[in-house]
């Protein structure tokens, strides 16, 4: 009955999809039959006035080119005001008054800024995040937006690439629910609902893996690496119901993602069934000429063919489409193909019932920045902490005494809330000293900056391209720190609060060298120097080399850039109101030389040995192949150890799932949330497959010394990869399943995959070989 009960909601609920579908089909054909083509190419040209300031040049006679018909979308712009302005000359004055969709780069929250997408996804805690993206939606709808350009989840496993603070990490798990979670918080049921925004994906693809984490640089890989690994969370986000996707800048197998027919249709639209809008990235069509593809018209006619619908900036459809069609370098049906799809993501935003359905003076004097979205941002920020070390219980810190808070970051509002921070406001934001304030009134506090952030002047000029984040002093490096030292010397204990300026990281923000700025490793040498115990506070974007401050100091928290709560979610931890649960999302190397280095890496016919004597292995000389801090790492107040594996069963084979337990135990003096996390690893298979594999993981709070048992169920699906004829596939043998807080501190079971295979009775299995 329950069955039946479900098919029929299932059909009823098609039904009426395929009655809206075909309500949005009527209208967007009628539309369309009285277009001219000119009008249809305006359609495919999105625009920016300048504003936000995320590209090298900005459009033109953007009112105009409005009136005319020429513009479809328009993004850079925030204010319900201001929004209903550029959109009132488009549904007023243009031909056929067709409404403009208004996007923005929202990619950690709009007006109330959240942790980084690097430090959310340290949360492990998919519930949170897209609460924290609904928020971020709700904020920018109420400030006219509709479209946002964001969850980026591009995989990553160079450090060194400044974009790894947009994304999730390296893991494609991980990445893949994060994905998933985001789009559910920005696009909410339906579009509809005045609420939401469309979500739009990018950079589709592979732009992590850029060559040398070199900003805009070349990808290449194998198909096999790209399926299993750095696509799927792209593929679960346009599962989510993801209406868009930005093409990337990167090339993949040799031809720009934006003119990548193979990328754009086989893949997205054939085998993925995206029925969404394609958006470029910002005049990557444009710079198809500078990667040696052609002229304007040439590129612009392959990205049209490629599956490209909206051109972002660089007007290469605008200018040359029309010449193109009459020329027969492109077809009829592939500019109304790409119009319809912006006129579709229109029609499902509510736009053409009510262009202005998102600009709302009053929902957004009430939502922008609210004291529910601060304090929303506050837990999260809290939560995205990962505590790397923590010696002799140094925190969290008593709420009495003298503090020596020091760094270019203690009392710093401008690099709160990190990079793609476009509607954020800086000063809105709580620096470490307020926070300290805020929650621990007693403690006395001696301030001393005793570095700037850099004193490399290109560093800094560079940095500061896009507003000054480093401004160094006049003093001498040696006065500061002198100060620092005098500061530390009457204190009990050093906060030291060090890292990045916000935009030495993000777009256009590769480092060669991830260290800590030479200027503030002089400084923590010198605070380390006096004795005194040490608290290192981090802001990075990035995982940094931390060999020498995992040696010397105390305890080190990562706090990621918070965003808007930075300093009350940073004193909520050190002083602790709230116990760290933060768990890296991407390792964080020994050394450069191991760049690119991450969990799951493959074997090799010549594993390292780990003894520091063996020849002829893959290893290095002079360094050990660990990393520093492994995948999923994280520390707590509390401590969690974990009991053995037991299976279900020790088979699994289709059909047939297995469920692993095990018992999870506080055995320290703080309640707190740990991350179970399950991997696995498949011995034998017909491509060769990683030593571990994220697959799971749990979050459990266990109150001081509660125990509780955590349970798992696997499926064969969750041991499928990606074999030769680039197919997901499950291969009977051997697999090792490991658990554990976090990618290297495991316990371990063996769990023998089978091949289903029904006999004559029903229901049993028979073993089969493997090959
Ligand atoms: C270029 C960036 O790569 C992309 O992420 C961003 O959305 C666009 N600029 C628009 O600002």
């Amino acid at each position: 009955m329950k069955k039946f009960l479900t098919i029929v909601v299932v059909l009823l609920n098609v039904g009426f999809l395929r009655a809206q579908d075909a309500k949005m089909n009527d209208y967007v054909s009628k539309l369309m039959s009285q277009m001219t083509n000119d009008e249809k190419i305006g359609q495919l040209n999105l625009v920016t006035p300048g504003g936000a300031n995320t590209g090298s040049v900005v459009s033109k006679d953007v009112d105009n080119k409005i009136r005319q018909g020429r513009v479809g979308g328009l993004f850079g712009i925030t204010g319900p005001d201001k929004v209903r302005q550029a959109q009132e000359i488009a549904v007023k004055d243009s031909r056929l008054h067709i409404p403009l969709i208004f996007g923005l780069d929202v990619i950690h929250g709009h007006r109330t800024m959240f942790p980084i997408p690097l430090g959310l996804s340290c949360t492990w805690d998919t519930v949170l995040i897209e609460k924290a993206a609904r928020i971020a939606a709700r904020e920018a709808s109420a400030d006219g937006l509709a479209w946002a350009f964001s969850p980026m989840v591009d995989i990553a496993r160079d450090p060194r690439w400044g974009r790894v603070s947009e994304g999730s990490g390296e893991d494609p798990y991980l990445g893949s629910v994060i994905a998933a979670a985001v789009v559910r918080g920005y696009q909410g049921k339906d579009l509809r609902n005045t609420e939401t925004v469309m979500a739009c994906v990018k950079h589709f693809a592979l732009y992590g893996g850029a060559e040398a984490g070199r900003e805009y640089n070349t990808v290449d890989m194998s198909r096999i690496k790209m399926l299993q690994y750095y696509l799927p969370p792209y593929k679960a986000a346009i599962d989510a119901g993801a209406g868009s996707i930005m093409s990337s800048f990167n090339e993949i197998d040799g031809i720009p993602a934006t003119g990548n027919r193979w990328l754009l249709t086989d893949l997205l639209r054939n085998q993925w069934k995206f029925n969404g809008l394609v958006v470029s990235d910002y005049t990557s069509l444009n710079e198809m000429e500078a990667h040696g593809m052609g002229d304007l018209s040439t590129i612009s006619a392959l990205a049209l063919h490629a599956g490209l619908d909206m051109d972002m900036v660089g007007e290469g459809f605008l200018t040359t489409l029309k010449k193109s069609l009459q020329e027969g370098k492109v077809s009829q049906k592939e500019i109304d193909q790409a119009c319809r799809r912006i006129l579709e993501a229109k029609y499902k935003l509510g736009l053409f019932s009510d262009p202005y359905n998102r600009m709302n003076m009053e929902r957004a004097a009430k939502e922008l920045l609210s004291g529910d979205n601060r304090k929303a941002a506050r837990e999260t920020a809290a939560r995205s902490f990962v505590l790397l070390k923590n010696d002799n219980h140094l925190l969290p810190l008593k709420k009495s005494g003298t503090i020596a808070l020091v760094g270019p970051l203690a009392d710093n509002l401008r690099n709160m809330l990190g990079t793609w921070s476009v509607a954020g406001d800086p000063m809105k934001s709580v620096t470490v000293m307020s926070g300290i304030k805020n929650v621990a009134r007693d403690v006395h506090i001696l301030y001393a900056k005793g570095a700037n952030i850099a004193d490399d002047s290109m560093l800094v000029k560079r940095t500061n391209t896009l507003g000054i984040e480093i401004e160094p002093e006049s003093r001498t490096a040696e006065a500061m720190i002198a100060e620092a030292v005098a500061a530390a010397a009457q204190a009990d204990v050093v906060v030291a609060v060090l890292g990045e300026a916000a935009d030495m990281s993000g777009e256009s923000s590769s480092r060669s060298d991830i260290r800590i700025p030479e200027s503030q490793e002089n400084l923590l040498k010198a605070l380390v120097n006096t004795g005194k115990p040490v608290v290192l506070v981090l802001f990075n974007g990035r995982p940094l080399i931390l060999k020498w401050e995992n040696d010397h100091v105390g305890a080190i928290l990562d706090a990621w850039f918070p965003g808007t709560e930075a300093g009350n979610a940073i004193a909520d931890v050190l002083f602790g109101q709230y116990n760290p649960s933060g768990k890296l999302s991407m390792t964080f190397p020994l050394s450069q030389g191991q760049i690119p280095i991450y969990y799951n890496a493959k074997n090799t016919g010549r594993p390292y040995a780990g003894d520091g004597n063996s020849k002829f292995k893959s290893d290095y000389l002079d360094i050990s192949n660990d990393p520093l801090y492994p995948f999923g790492y994280g520390l707590s107040y509390t401590q969690f150890t974990y009991g053995p594996i037991t299976l279900s069963t020790p088979e699994i084979a289709a059909g047939r799932p297995v469920t692993v337990r095990l018992t999870v135990t506080n055995t320290g003096n703080y309640d707190g949330e740990e991350t179970a996390q399950l991997y696995i690893r498949d011995m034998v298979a017909t491509v060769t497959q990683p030593v571990k594999e994220l697959k799971k993981f749990q979050k459990v709070w266990l109150n001081k010394g509660e125990s509780k048992e955590v349970t798992f169920t696997l499926t064969t699906d969750d041991l499928k990869y990606v074999n030769s004829d680039l197919k997901w596939v499950y291969d009977p043998g051997a697999f090792k399943i490991f658990v554990g807080g976090n990618s290297r501190d495991v316990v371990q079971a063996d769990l023998m995959g089978i091949q289903a295979r029904k006999t004559s009775t029903k229901g049993t299995m028979e073993k089969m070989p493997r090959n």
